[in-house]
């Protein structure tokens, strides 16, 4: 078995939550220098690995800087996940690979994978057999409180034998997406089907969201998606409730992330540095003009120039 960092992390640990097309290198060195304990990739097709590699090992790369860093898998046939925890464990060499149970996307679901995967406890069982067969990395899951007719008590009675290190559950049904009331009960009664490292997630968006989450489940920590889109900072704050940021920080911020950007992905990376900015500046006054220009960057400088720096 390689080293289990999961047993390592001080509680309560602080995940930055997979975010498919956000949660790329550049948007993991900001949250990591702010404070967040494990950075999952965004999820990557283990179909894909098994095929046609080289496309989804560009995605999955990182820098020493973003450990420990969990690459997040998602897909339904068991020998294309045995492939492809192999590639991974050999060509990106993360912390710990981590399996969707939770996507709701049609392109997704429609073979099986994400969360009809989790409606489908013979095929999860297969799926995650295969890859802890096939790596000594730790294996973590990502699932939602019900998927169909599997709640989430039943999918984790139907593994409760296999090594998994740690579980992070998004608090909502399938059928309820990505709004609505995030349900502690499940959370906290998930306790009792397993034993590694549990991680709560969905909504948390300040230090009292996080307080409440964590006094009313127990659970070892949490994962912060949406609410650190923007504010990369977030992690900080919720360590430390005093922790402020200037508005002069948050724009060198948003510069350094747009520079990552650039760095590793060119034009592409300005293009999709568009949508950060417009989150950077959510709730200031004037933001609406500031984004009908954000929209319309095409370079570092017009960024610069957009943020008064
Ligand atoms: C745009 C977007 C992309 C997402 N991509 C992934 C993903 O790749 N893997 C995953 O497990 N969950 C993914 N999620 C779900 C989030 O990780 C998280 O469970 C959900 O957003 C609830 O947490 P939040 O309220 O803190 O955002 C995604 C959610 C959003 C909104």
């Amino acid at each position: 078995m390689a080293k289990n960092f999961w047993r390592k992390l001080k509680t309560p640990i602080l995940a930055m939550a997979p975010l498919a097309g956000l949660t790329d290198s550049p948007f993991r060195i900001l949250v990591k220098k702010y404070g967040a304990d494990v950075l999952y990739s965004e999820m990557a097709s283990a179909t894909a690995l098994f095929y046609n590699p080289e496309e989804t090992l560009k995605l999955l790369q990182f820098t020493s800087s973003e450990r420990p860093y969990v690459v997040q898998l998602f897909g339904s046939k068991p020998e294309h996940f045995a492939a492809a925890v192999r590639i991974i464990e050999k060509k990106i060499k993360p912390d710990g690979i981590d399996i969707n149970f939770g996507c709701p996307v049609k392109k997704v679901t429609k073979q099986g994978a994400g969360s009809a995967l989790m409606a489908n406890l013979p095929n999860s069982r297969a799926v995650l057999e295969a890859v802890l067969k096939n790596t000594k990395l730790p294996v973590s899951i990502k699932v939602r409180t019900q998927s169909g007719k599997v709640k989430l008590k039943d999918f984790l009675q139907n593994i409760a034998d296999l090594p998994i290190s740690a579980l992070m559950i998004h608090g909502r049904t399938l059928a309820q997406g990505f709004n609505g009331e995030i349900d502690l009960k499940a959370i906290r009664e998930a306790r009792q089907y397993f034993s590694g490292i549990i991680l709560a997630n969905g909504g948390i968006h300040n230090y009292d969201d996080l307080a409440k989450v964590l006094s009313e489940t127990g659970v070892d920590g949490a994962g912060i998606g949406r609410g650190a889109l923007g504010r990369p900072w977030i992690f900080r704050e919720l360590k430390d409730s005093k922790f402020k940021i200037s508005p002069e920080q948050i724009s060198r911020l948003a510069f350094r992330q747009a520079q990552l950007m650039f760095k590793q992905k060119g034009r592409a990376g300005i293009l999709e540095m568009r949508q950060h900015l417009c989150w950077y500046v959510n709730g200031l006054a004037g933001a609406k003009k500031l984004r009908a220009r954000m929209v319309r960057v095409e370079s570092l400088a017009d960024i610069k120039k957009v943020l008064s720096l």
